[in-house]
């Protein structure tokens, strides 16, 4: 039989174990010690924010877990955002969604809302005023916010699963392990561009194929990217991260003289020698570019774009490829975002474009995350590499991979219209 690790707790850990804060941090600290164990952590770290992924509706079992705590009068130690949830609640009657479906996520939604936490229904809440400082220790959920958090704004935390993610927010506490301690942190292998245009690495189209890449040679080790010679903008590392951790499960990655912790490629990997050297040459990356495409013809059902949410600045791109246009009637156009991108889109002037297009927005949640896409739609075009690589698997759709110019020309056309720009093929 396996001992457990010892795990030191602090007086306050013990008096929550012993139910003196009342009975929803007494479960919370009950299985954050559990899992610390199986973890091998031997202390917990105080966090001083969270971000819970289980606000999606996937099942009784979640929906249960959420009520019961709620029921305990759970309440949120540190300020906690919420993940996407399982509905649009102002369109979901536009789509598949069941009734029955639709009134349990919103319950499962209710009940995180009920614990304190704050609603930004986001998968990108590090593009929310909720952006956690360099050197903070959080405990996130949610991959691509996971890997952005750690590798773009220097936070600390780790891949947190559904259900303990609330646990950690309840306590205020954390497993000190993993990339929450600073000598995890370091890169473990070396990813070197070779011949890679500085003309593709400043196209937006790049990085879910790098990020795609990077997952599948990484797995779960530390990357670190040298050779870029461009600095990528926040939705490029948003889409690099998005990807990397779909393809492998990266946490965390480095770009040399880019992102805060790898000032130099010495000080990514902490002074020491990467265990590995893999070269991304452009046949590489052009080989995964391709591979994103499961489609075999240029039929087109509806283009899906926002994964991860769209930023302002996205929407703001859209709406000027959109400017003046209409997509094709046979098809659709589906922006995902939150609420709150959606109310500053509409403040800006960008809402009305989208609209005049005919976009539907499709608000804190996404297609994978709700039942919202009927069997009439089986071809999806998108410019997420997140998308491309989960559709096939998890949505049986037939997928083009292509730029947000692309995903816009094809709509107007109404069928996949590729070469409009960019990748050297
Ligand atoms: Fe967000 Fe859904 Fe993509 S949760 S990261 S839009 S799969």
């Amino acid at each position: 039989m396996l001992s457990k690790p010892d795990l030191r707790l602090t007086d306050k850990d013990q008096a929550m174990l012993a139910g003196e804060f009342g009975p929803a941090p007494q479960l919370a600290m009950r299985i954050l010690v559990q899992m610390a164990q199986i973890y091998g952590a031997q202390e917990l770290l105080d966090i001083s924010a969270a971000h819970i992924d289980s606000t999606i509706y996937i099942g009784e079992a979640g929906l249960e877990y959420a009520e019961r705590l709620a029921a305990l009068g759970a309440k949120v130690a540190v300020p906690t955002t919420l993940n996407v949830s399982g509905l649009d609640e102002e369109h979901w009657r536009e789509w598949a969604v069941p009734s029955d479906w639709a009134h349990k996520a919103h319950r499962q939604m209710m009940a995180y809302a009920s614990m304190g936490a704050i609603p930004t229904w986001t998968c990108a809440p590090y593009q929310t005023p909720m952006k956690p400082a360099f050197g903070q220790q959080i405990a996130w959920g949610e991959s691509n916010a996971i890997v952005y958090a750690n590798s773009v704004l220097g936070a600390r935390t780790e891949r947190y699963p559904d259900l303990l993610d609330i646990c950690c927010a309840i306590t205020g506490r954390a497993p000190a392990t993993g990339l929450h301690l600073e000598e995890n942190r370091g890169g473990d292998i070396l990813m070197e561009l070779v011949d890679v245009p500085a003309s593709l690495q400043e196209l937006d189209v790049f990085y879910p194929v790098l990020g795609t890449l990077m997952g599948k040679l990484a797995g779960e080790r530390i990357p670190v990217i040298a050779n870029l010679g461009v600095v990528p903008t926040d939705d490029q590392l948003k889409a690099l991260g998005a990807a990397a951790a779909s393809s492998g499960a990266v946490a965390m990655f480095h770009i040399a003289g880019v992102t805060p912790e790898a000032p130099t490629l010495a000080a990514a990997f902490h002074h020491k020698k990467p265990s590995q050297r893999i070269p991304a040459t452009l046949e590489m990356l052009t080989e995964v570019y391709r591979g994103l495409t499961t489609s075999r013809d240029d039929h087109l059902d509806f283009v899906a774009v926002g994964c991860p949410h769209f930023s302002l600045d996205e929407i703001r791109k859209l709406a000027e490829l959109m400017a003046g246009r209409r997509r094709h009637p046979d098809d659709r156009f589906i922006v995902t975002t939150n609420r709150r991108n959606r109310d500053l889109a509409r403040e800006a002037g960008y809402l009305d474009t989208l609209l005049a297009f005919g976009c539907q927005l499709t608000l804190d949640t996404c297609i994978l995350a709700t039942p919202m896409l009927d069997r009439s739609l089986r071809s999806m075009m998108t410019n997420s590499g997140k998308f491309a690589y989960y559709a096939p698997g998890m949505l049986d759709l037939r997928v083009t991979y292509g730029s947000l110019e692309e995903c816009v020309d094809s709509a107007v056309a109404g069928r996949v219209v590729k070469g409009g720009d960019v990748w050297p093929v």
